[in-house]
């Protein structure tokens, strides 16, 4: 974990920095402080849409699907770490209290650079998760949920094009995406 003195005296400032490791939204969306931004990676697990969401991308009534890591042997998930004050948990872990729980792992930066970095993922159990199924099915429901965050297809198409932006592919939200253009009349992109 990265030691980087903050504290000045005299001041409730933290006086450490730790890596977060983003893979959804995180990627392109913070709101909160932090100090770097660079794209790394974590290994050992795969980016899934297995993780309901009522309470961001979806309502009770009509769950959305949002992004959770499960563990996969030789898997490799790209995002973006940040570079943190500890309060900057406090907001996030209210924010993202819907099943997800802290991890700590190795942290790969695209650079070469190692360190090691917190990261939220919902594990299988949890009371929203939904688990696997097909594209189709995936991008079905993503199409027709929205919540306070917004439309559930725009968390999926931002992930989408951040992930290639950072010059990486995913197989499984690539699937879902060409999936939900298809459903919308798209298909191919555009
Ligand atoms: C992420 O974008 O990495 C993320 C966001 C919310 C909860 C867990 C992970």
């Amino acid at each position: 974990m990265s030691e980087t003195p903050m504290s000045r005296a005299g001041t409730a400032e933290p006086d450490y920095s730790l890596w977060l490791f983003g893979y959804g939204s995180l990627i392109y969306k913070t709101g909160f402080a932090f100090m770097e931004r660079r794209p790394a990676s974590i290994t050992g697990w795969a980016r899934r849409f297995w993780q309901g969401s009522h309470d961001h991308r979806g309502t009770l009534e009509t769950p959305g699907r949002v992004a959770t890591l499960v563990p996969q042997a030789g898997a490799v998930c790209h995002g973006m770490a940040y570079l943190i004050t500890p309060d900057v948990l406090e907001g996030l872990d209210v924010r993202e209290k819907n099943g997800y729980r802290r991890v700590v792992t190795d942290l790969y930066f695209d650079d070469g650079e190692r360190s090691e970095t917190l990261v939220y993922m919902a594990t299988e159990g949890n009371e929203a998760w939904l688990g696997e199924a097909s594209a189709l099915e995936i991008a079905r429901q993503i199409s027709t949920a929205a919540g306070p965050s917004g439309p559930n297809r725009d968390y999926l198409l931002m992930l989408a094009d951040s992930i290639r932006e950072m010059g990486h592919d995913d197989d499984h939200v690539e699937a879902i995406e060409q999936a939900l253009l298809a459903l919308e009349g798209r298909a191919g992109g555009s």
